[in-house]
């Protein structure tokens, strides 16, 4: 299984429950994107980000790495001839590894590690760090418990619950709850440096430094 079978729905679905909220979040830090050399992007889906990385301009190398073919379908078919730019990848995490001189100094993580469990992020985030270009960073976007009155607190936990329990119906997801995302990288060592929250903390998004000794 994998997000093949929800691939066509995903973008519909995410804006009948969102809107245009968890766009927003992703390009929360578009600026950093526009100034990078080598951008990796996992687990993009269909290209949502990438179209709008491409139109903030840059001339970044990119590489687009996600385990479902036909989410890879939908971001090519979507940036089109910009997809001259871009490199895409039809792997999953645990078998990639970036080809030789590719040392990303930006990485894209938008809702993805929501769909694995803690052991499986802790090694990626491993993996991850090992990757990136000295002074290179990673953008988390992701779900998060929201913060405010009892309603909203659990009405976010309700929502979280439906979207996780979708996913893993439909496309296997390992996640069975909400991953501690930011407690697994500070555990691994990453450092926050600038973020920003959407929906009263439902969904955040920030930039994290790898562990010391990863960058200059
Ligand atoms: C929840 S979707 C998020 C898509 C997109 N980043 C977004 O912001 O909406 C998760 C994406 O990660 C990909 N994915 C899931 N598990 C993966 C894995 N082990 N390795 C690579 N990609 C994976 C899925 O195919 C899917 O495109």
């Amino acid at each position: 299984m994998g997000f093949d079978r929800v691939a066509r729905v995903y973008c519909g679905l995410e804006r009948l429950v969102f809107g245009g909220r968890l766009q927003r979040a992703r390009c929360a830090h578009l600026g950093r994107f526009v100034a990078a050399r080598k951008i990796l992007l996992l687990g993009d889906g269909d290209g949502r980000f990438l179209e709008a990385l491409l139109a903030a301009g840059g001339s970044a190398e990119i590489l687009s790495v996600d385990a479902s073919a036909q989410m890879l379908k939908l971001s090519r078919a979507r940036v089109g001839d910009a997809a001259g730019r871009v490199r895409f990848c039809h792997s999953s995490i645990e078998d990639f590894e970036p080809a030789d001189g590719f040392r990303p100094d930006l990485v894209a993580a938008h809702f993805f590690f929501d769909c694995f469990d803690d052991a499986e992020i802790v090694a990626a985030l491993r993996r991850i760090s090992g990757w990136i270009a000295p002074g290179g960073a990673m953008v988390v976007t992701d779900f998060a418990l929201p913060e405010g009155g009892w309603w909203r607190r659990l009405s976010g936990r309700v929502l979280i619950a439906i979207m996780l329990t979708f996913f893993r119906m439909t496309a296997g997801i390992s996640a069975r709850r909400l991953p501690d995302l930011q407690g697994l990288l500070r555990f691994g060592g990453w450092r926050r440096c600038a973020g920003t929250s959407f929906r009263r903390g439902l969904v955040s998004s920030a930039l994290w430094l790898p562990p010391v000794g990863k960058d200059p």
